[in-house]
């Protein structure tokens, strides 16, 4: 069983994943309305990854024995001046993800709830990917500056992005 602290700061994160979803979606629309087409792929699979980071808190609530309770989700921004704007958001955004993991282990320890504390090394580590994903392309990006062929190019290389459950 998990104690009140820790069940009310795991349903936070899974609010928190399910606007990083809702976020991304929103990025690939915007892709998609300035004809992006692998730029909206990245971000509809992206999308589909935090919406898997929040299934496994929202399993691990219910493993533990806790109620997960489902909150309102925020509206997302919908327009971007460029696609250098989107990353540089989609940066900035893993990166408060990451603040919010380090918290919830900080919380983890002071409670002395080592099983969550171990569940959440997975998504420690995930952080580390998810923002050098963000950041790699976001260096591309400014490297380009607004040359055009190089955006399409970069376009094509993320179409091929394809969403992959993770096992564990
Ligand atoms: Fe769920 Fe992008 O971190």
């Amino acid at each position: 069983m998990i104690n009140y602290r820790i069940e009310k700061a795991l349903n936070e994160q899974v609010n928190a994943e399910l606007y990083s979803s809702y976020l991304y979606l929103s990025m690939s629309s915007y892709f998609e309305s300035i004809s992006f087409k692998g730029f909206a792929n990245w971000m509809r699979a992206q999308a589909q990854e935090e919406l898997s980071h929040a299934m496994k808190f929202y399993d691990y609530i219910m493993e533990r024995g806790g109620k997960v309770s489902l909150e309102k989700i925020d509206a997302p921004q919908k327009e971007w001046a460029s696609p250098l704007k989107v990353f540089e958001d989609t940066y900035k955004h893993e990166q408060k993800v990451t603040s919010l993991i380090n918290a919830l282990v900080d919380l983890a320890i002071s409670e002395k709830d080592h099983a969550t504390n171990n569940m959440l090394q997975w998504f420690v580590a995930e952080q580390v990917e998810e923002e050098a994903n963000a950041s790699e392309i976001l260096d591309q990006l400014k490297m380009i500056g607004d040359e055009k062929r190089s955006l399409f190019m970069i376009d094509r290389e993320l179409g091929q992005r394809v969403f992959k459950q993770s096992k564990d």
